[in-house]
């Protein structure tokens, strides 16, 4: 159950963004509710959080270090081979690990890096493969590339990363993306899992309850069968708890019909957003 089709990979993940507070707690609630991925990321204050979780799941027994999956992203303003090699051992150090399971790029195209992105991308990644040579990175990945940041890597003699991690949900799917990603062998993650409450409808909670379940557990199920890693964040243990039991139904056709009709492949627009990233 609880692999993805890369048998390496879990097949949900918990995500801490703006969780940098309560981290601790809430992974830990996470960790001990059957969660093996933690996402977190330099930007969202939650590693060392995520850190002392881990240790304290790992002394009480609950888990052992080996069969959690702990991810972590470089700064995008730090990109580059030193800063990224610096950036990756000061998570280790604010993540209380010797190792990480994932290291990936944040975003391709940082603000203020738009004239030499694409230098700065590949210096950075090449520090990401010399790290997974030597194994202090297990798997490397990068998040938010599109179609040509990846090919500016292959261009340069590197290889593909392992995972894109995306933002993914009914409501923007990004197939086209998608499958380019497929077709090259890498995994994807999907992050806002959650469609930003364009599920919360009394249609979709009708559909939802014909199974037994939420809005919340529908929306991740339809990325499970998608093939996506779906990283869900929640603060309330029964969410948590909740967003774990998804792998005892299957949404029929018809549903999975009407939930992919509801693409209009639009971003959230923020600074950070899709429209800004394909400018580059
Ligand atoms: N790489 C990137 O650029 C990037 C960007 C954004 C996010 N991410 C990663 O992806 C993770 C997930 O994205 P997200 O934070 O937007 O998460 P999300 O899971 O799509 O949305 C989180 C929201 O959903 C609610 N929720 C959770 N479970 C629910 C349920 N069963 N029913 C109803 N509501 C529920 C939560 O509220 P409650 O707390 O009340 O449960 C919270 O408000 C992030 O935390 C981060 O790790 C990556």
């Amino acid at each position: 159950m609880n692999v993805s089709e890369m048998a390496w990979l879990p097949a949900i993940g918990f995500g801490t963004a703006d969780l940098a507070g309560p981290a601790e707690r809430i992974v830990l609630e996470a960790i001990s509710a059957g969660h093996r991925l933690i996402d977190t990321a330099r930007v969202y204050g939650s590693e060392e959080g995520v850190g002392l979780a881990a240790e304290e799941a790992v002394r009480r027994g609950i888990v052992r270090r080996e069969e959690l999956f702990l991810e972590t992203k470089l700064a995008p303003d730090r990109h580059g081979y030193h800063e990224a090699l610096r950036d990756f051992e000061e998570a280790l150090e604010r993540m209380r690990t010797d190792y990480l399971d994932m290291f990936m790029l944040h975003w391709p195209v940082a603000r203020g890096s738009e004239d030499d992105y694409r230098e700065k991308n590949v210096a950075a990644w090449q520090a990401l493969t010399e790290l997974k040579e030597k194994g202090k990175a297990r798997h490397i990945g990068v998040c938010n590339f599109l179609e040509r940041h990846l090919l500016q890597l292959t261009d340069a003699g590197l290889p593909l990363p392992e995972v894109n991690q995306l933002e993914l949900h009914p409501g923007f799917q990004q197939r086209g993306l998608v499958r380019f990603c497929r077709e090259r062998g890498m995994a994807i993650e999907a992050w806002s899992p959650m469609g930003r409450g364009i599920l919360k409808t009394p249609q979709f909670e009708a559909v939802a309850a014909r199974y037994g379940k939420d809005v919340g557990q529908l929306a991740l199920r339809w990325s499970i069968q998608k093939g996506f890693v779906p990283l869900t964040r929640s603060s309330d243990p029964e969410h948590i708890a909740h967003n774990l039991e998804i792998f005892d139904f299957e949404i029929g056709p018809q549903d999975t019909e009407a939930l992919d009709a509801l693409n209009t492949n639009t971003d959230h627009q923020d600074i950070w957003s899709y429209k800004r990233q394909q400018m580059y």
